[in-house]
């Protein structure tokens, strides 16, 4: 599809309604997609606690490109692109490892942690090794989660750190420890993910096991007067009862936007999990489970869910035109110990049958999209925050 068809069909988009086929099935919008959001936003990369040591890496792999996420120092990440300086190949091969230097397998050179050349056989004399290093990508480390961003001029982080850091606090989440991390696959768009994940219009249809301990779900005045419950609890439990609503609009020069927000959980259930008692240790601060739950949000297409005694983190990337990815990250308190103070099967049963049971239906939305008798229906009330992040979208990929 040509940029002048682009924009008159973002420009034809009707308010508050499902985008149109060639959003999920042109690939130039894909190839947008890519460019003006993926390669511009804060994404998250890991955690602080998957490279403890220094010399720890792990790789974050997106639109072909490879980073090498390096402990460099006590407290420094690198973010170094992993495609040697000398003819483009491949350094770091496995997922993850532990090196003092980066050692490219072609030729031999290698590299510091900081991505600078060491070693280079036979070059010239006049071959200057100072001059040569990895190219990197911009991070942020935000309560020791790693944001990384593509840009060569990424929007400032400060507003997010602003925002979300005094709301952050209480869970310690620069003390707390990958319990566990799984990618799941999905056939279909990104979008249609990050859509699904976006809206809790289908949790009551979907997700039986998340209905009966979340409000979310149930919108309504029994929530609303649970919330005020839970608030006069917030203080006691060290819990902070602010709310930071998405900057998607205000700020799309950002290209992110980030929220935090509490809702409250149903009597009886004071965490995620199956029977809504705890799973692991209170994380850092808190004192107390206050009975209700966090949502928050850094960048496009990371959402969080903060319970008292863990957290999830979700980031949804794509991996061609009619697939799509979502890595999840399980945090639990940094000195818990698995097997002792928590269960790995209780801690993340919630999240793994919730998100299988989100794989199934945006796989049967991508089909139904595909279809010629496809045709944008209205978005209902509960689809808001959608219809926001759709809007934003629009905007951000407009040639
Ligand atoms: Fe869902």
């Amino acid at each position: 599809m040509e940029k002048e068809q682009i924009r008159s069909l973002i420009d034809a988009q009707a308010d508050r309604t499902a985008l149109e086929q060639a959003f999920y099935s042109d690939y130039e919008i894909y190839q947008r997609d890519i460019e003006e959001i993926f390669l511009q936003s804060w994404l998250y990369a890991g955690h602080m606690s998957e490279i403890p040591k220094v010399g720890d890496w792990f790789l974050f792999e997106l639109a072909g490109e490879s980073i090498i996420i390096v402990r460099a120092s006590d407290n420094k990440v690198n973010a170094l692109v992993n495609v040697c300086r000398h003819r483009g190949s491949r350094i770091c091969l496995e997922d993850s490892g532990c090196s003092k230097r980066l050692v490219c397998r072609y030729h031999g050179w290698s590299y510091d942690l900081e991505g600078d050349l060491q070693t280079a056989a036979h070059m010239d004399d006049d071959f200057d090794k100072s001059a040569i290093s990895l190219k990197r990508i911009t991070t942020e480390i935000l309560e020791g989660m790693i944001f990384v961003n593509f840009s060569e001029q990424p929007a400032s982080f400060e507003s997010a750190r602003q925002g979300l850091s005094a709301n952050l606090k209480p869970y310690r989440l620069d003390q707390a420890k990958v319990a566990h991390r799984q990618t799941y696959s999905i056939g279909a768009n990104w979008k249609l993910s990050v859509e699904n994940y976006t809206e809790c219009y289908h949790c009551a249809p979907a997700h039986p096991e998340y209905t009966r301990g979340h409000s979310l779900a149930k919108p309504g005045a029994r929530a609303t007067a649970m919330m005020e419950e839970v608030m006069s609890r917030a203080a006691e439990c060290g819990l902070s009862d602010g709310m930071v609503n998405c900057t998607y609009l205000d700020e799309p020069g950002f290209g992110s936007g980030f929220a935090f927000q509490r809702y409250p959980m149903w009597r009886g259930h004071i965490t995620g999990s199956e029977d809504g008692q705890p799973v692991a240790p209170l994380l850092g601060g808190i004192r107390g489970f206050d009975g209700g739950t966090t949502d928050f949000q850094v960048g496009p297409v990371t959402f969080a869910l903060a319970y008292c005694d863990y957290v999830v983190i979700y980031r949804f990337t794509p991996v061609s035109l009619d697939q799509s990815e979502c890595d999840i990250t399980w945090l639990v308190r940094g000195d818990a110990e698995e097997g002792k103070d928590f269960d790995k099967a209780r801690l993340t049963w919630l999240w793994d049958v919730t998100t299988k049971a989100d794989k199934r239906i945006i796989e049967c939305n991508a089909e139904g999209v595909k279809s010629r008798f496809y045709q944008p229906g209205p978005y209902s009330t509960m689809e808001d925050f959608t219809w926001k992040f759709i809007s934003w979208y629009l905007q951000t990929i407009r040639p």
